[in-house]
């Protein structure tokens, strides 16, 4: 079973995250830009929200995934007023060609004065929880 793990993170709230997910799985999480070996069972695919979109930086990745080399993507993601990246997230991926969990991960994401603290350490938990719950689907 081969899994991976990406993010797309501006100040290192995804970042917390990615690696929460990666742990479970044995592995590290990687940015974007790191290329991937072969053929993938999951891709947990994590990203913040930025202006009511993913950045473009993002969606230009996306772009480059084959979807005959990903079985499926689980998208995880942080913000700080919205609930969650994954829809906007889900659709680029569907775009692209890519099957997408239905399950998401998703907690708030401090930015400026809001969601001071966060993630933290119940968000890890969770987000680790998460991981462990999709990993043991397989
Ligand atoms: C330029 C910028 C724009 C943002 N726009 C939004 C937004 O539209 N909605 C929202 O909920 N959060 C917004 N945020 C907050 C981020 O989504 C939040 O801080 C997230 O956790 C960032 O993740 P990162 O640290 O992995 O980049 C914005 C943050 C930045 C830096």
């Amino acid at each position: 079973m081969n899994i991976e793990v990406r993010y797309y993170s501006k100040s290192g709230n995804t970042k917390k995250i990615a690696d929460a997910i990666a742990k479970q799985a044995g592995i590290s999480a990687k940015p974007i830009h790191e290329p991937m070996q072969g053929k993938v069972d999951i891709l947990f695919l994590g990203t913040g929200l930025y202006a009511f979109d993913i950045d473009p930086e993002l969606k230009k990745y996306i772009l480059t995934l084959n979807p005959a080399n990903i079985k499926k993507v689980v998208v995880f993601s942080t913000a700080a007023i919205v609930k969650s990246a994954y829809e906007k997230t889900k659709k680029y991926l569907q775009d692209q060609g890519l099957t997408v969990s239905d399950a998401e991960y998703h907690c708030p994401g401090h930015y400026m004065i809001l969601r001071t603290g966060r993630p933290n350490s119940d968000d890890i938990k969770k987000a680790e929880q998460f991981a462990k719950s999709i990993i043991n689907s397989l």
